[in-house]
């Protein structure tokens, strides 16, 4: 599963955080990279640790936990601050295909990837190239949003960046631990929320939408790891 989130931040929001990006500190992104993705991650990002990316990090995880989408598909448990990471045309930088390592390590406490996100913080008419690329069971797929969109995508798909031709291109990526460990079961979880969703908008009073949603949260029940 691909999901496009319009809007998790708005115009005013990213314009005001991309200022003060201008001013940051950038490092090597090959820091926190593990093995297999060091041999071909080529960006900058903050430090995980500095304060703008810790306030960006939180500013976001406030605005998803507002998003009906998001926490009917993801159903989170963690969220893990988020990588403000850089790539500049003319300096070779990209991000080859790669795996996301299932295990990151926060002081926080240790979390499993399930999920990876993309938050994209420059328009996409600034540049040029740059694309997303996820390799879903249906082939490679291309993403470029809009400033303050965001993709949500199983943390067990092959993506890469490519490289820039013109401009910048920063982003916020970051990883959810999801209640529900099983891809299948998460997806349909999802699938049977939205179908409720969407009897329910044409029937709200039909009593075989409140026996759906009593099924809905007795699988979340069964399912959901504490
Ligand atoms: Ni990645």
């Amino acid at each position: 599963m691909l999901l496009q989130l319009p809007d998790v931040l708005s115009s005013a929001e990213v314009e005001a955080f991309r200022a003060r990006l201008a001013g940051a500190e950038w490092v090597d992104g090959r820091a926190t990279a593990g093995h297999q993705s060091a041999q071909v991650k080529r960006n900058h990002q903050l430090a995980v640790e500095d304060p703008l990316a810790v306030e960006l990090g939180e500013r976001i995880a406030r605005a998803l936990g507002q998003m009906p989408d998001f926490v009917s598909a993801a159903l989170p448990k963690r969220i893990y601050p988020p990588m403000v990471s850089r790539y500049r045309a003319g300096s070779g930088e990209r991000f080859g295909t790669h795996v996301d390592n299932a295990i990151r390590y926060d002081p926080r406490g240790t979390m499993r990837a399930d999920l990876s996100a993309t938050l994209f913080l420059s328009d996409p008419e600034s540049y040029d190239g740059g694309v997303l690329t996820i390799e879903d069971q249906f082939g490679p797929r291309g993403v470029k949003l809009p400033a303050g969109h965001m993709v949500l995508y199983p943390s067990s798909s092959l993506h890469s960046v490519a490289p820039l031709t013109r401009g910048e291109r920063v982003t916020a990526v970051f990883w959810v631990q999801s209640l529900i460990r099983d891809e299948v079961v998460r997806r349909s979880l999802f699938d049977l929320d939205r179908a409720i969703q969407s009897i329910a908008g044409e029937w709200p009073d039909d009593p075989r939408v409140l026996a759906l949603t009593n099924v809905y949260h007795n699988l979340v029940r069964a399912s959901a790891e504490p």
